[in-house]
């Protein structure tokens, strides 16, 4: 039956029935460990009880209207995310890409009205990874996602990351925004510096040309901070966001600050089932837990546990560690998939699989749920050194 699905992905030969927390349980029965949250979406993990009940109990009054109407369980969704980020306006549409796709339109729309024509390039670094429509593709700065689906979208340049002069030589006048991700997660989990962000941020300023991140894999808290960049001190133009925006349900956000917030009017932009009240219930969810007491403050707590545990190591297949909170990669000596499908197996009597991730031929990727326990990651990595020590 799976070869009626277009063969768009490299899938590994498991499939899931169930979830609870971090445990998968397969259609064999077995039980996985997920140190994936379905690529940074499950961030509450999976089966929890308060998103579960939103969404049962949501779907049973009203699943969807349409944007023609306003919607009180939405205009709550938005109001937590503008209290939660500090930015000023939101819009909502279904994925990252989509996100994207807004934050250029409203980067594009402000300058035009502002200076007129010829101000409308976005400035984005090599090795981004934005999204897969053919205008978030010419955003992505790797060549290998563009071979055979062009002509793109005009008007991007490409710069090296946590290079300055690199920056002050690319705003000529002609740049409408400079759109980054705080940590290049796809291209390998490369975090920029906060010094580059900072000084990035302040040059934009300068020349009035918008600031805008991509935390459609980094925000609603997965670094310890609701916006990576945040760790920088630098406040956004314009954010995006999506993956565990709502836990598993999909949703997308764009989100202006005071300089952008009033740039799309009526008839500009829309999204059929952006902010849907189901997204929005289960958004809700999220986005209270996230704002509940030490929560993100122990986001980052697990994330240091984990990579200690990582550095603690004494496994020469392993070559570099990197990370920040609940994001993490390893560069190893082997390819990546030979090791993820390793995982799979249990590697002691009766044992778990472990779910994990790449990120480039050679790395290991690290997304856990925000409720994984410390004795889950230690049972992660101690199966994973077994499975790089026995994987040629
Ligand atoms: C930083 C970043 N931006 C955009 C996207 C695209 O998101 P989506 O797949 O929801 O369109 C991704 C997906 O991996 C991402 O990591």
């Amino acid at each position: 039956m799976f070869d009626v699905l277009m063969q768009t992905y490299h899938r590994l030969p498991v499939s899931f029935v169930y979830g609870n927390g971090a445990l998968l349980t397969g259609n064999d029965g077995r039980e996985y460990l997920d140190f994936t949250s379905g690529i940074a979406v499950n961030c509450l993990g999976h089966n929890h009880p308060e998103l579960v009940a939103a969404i049962q109990e949501q779907a049973a009054k009203l699943i969807h209207v349409s944007n023609y109407y306003q919607s009180d369980i939405s205009g709550l969704f938005a109001g937590r995310l503008a209290l939660l980020s500090g930015m000023r306006r939101v819009f909502f549409c279904n994925s990252g890409a989509e996100a994207n796709e807004g934050a250029i339109k409203i980067a594009r729309k402000y300058s035009f009205k502002k200076y007129g024509n010829g101000r409308h390039k976005i400035i984005t670094l090599k090795g981004s990874f934005h999204g897969r429509t053919v205008t978030t593709l010419a955003a992505t700065g790797q060549e290998r996602f563009h071979t055979n689906f062009g002509p793109f979208t005009e008007g991007f340049t490409y710069i090296p990351p946590n290079d300055i002069r690199a920056l002050e030589e690319a705003l000529d006048g002609s740049v409408a925004g400079f759109f980054v991700e705080p940590v290049q997660c796809e291209s390998g989990v490369n975090p920029l510096s906060d010094v580059y962000l900072k000084r990035a941020a302040e040059l934009c300023e300068e020349q009035d040309v918008l600031f805008m991140v991509d935390e459609v894999q980094t925000g609603m808290g997965r670094t310890g901070k609701f916006f990576c960049c945040s760790h920088a001190g630098v406040k956004p133009d314009i954010a995006t966001l999506a993956k565990g925006l709502a836990g598993g349900i999909p949703a997308g956000a764009v989100l202006a600050g005071e300089k952008t917030c009033d740039v799309l009017e009526p008839g500009d932009h829309g999204s059929t089932f952006g902010g849907n009240a189901l997204a929005a219930a289960a958004g809700n969810v999220v986005l209270q837990k996230l704002n509940s007491e030490g929560f993100m403050a122990e986001i980052a707590a697990l994330g240091n546990h984990l990579i200690n545990r990582l550095k603690e190591l004494d496994n020469e297949k392993i070559t570099q560690i990197r990370g920040r909170g609940l994001i993490a990669a390893c560069d190893i000596k082997v390819d990546a998939w030979p090791v993820l499908e390793r995982l799979l197996g249990s590697l002691g009597p009766g044992g778990r699989g472990l779910l994990l991730l790449s990120a480039g031929q050679k790395t290991l990727r690290f997304l856990p749920p925000y409720i994984i326990s410390r004795e889950q990651i230690d049972e992660g990595i101690a199966h994973l050194d077994k499975a790089l020590k026995t994987t040629a």
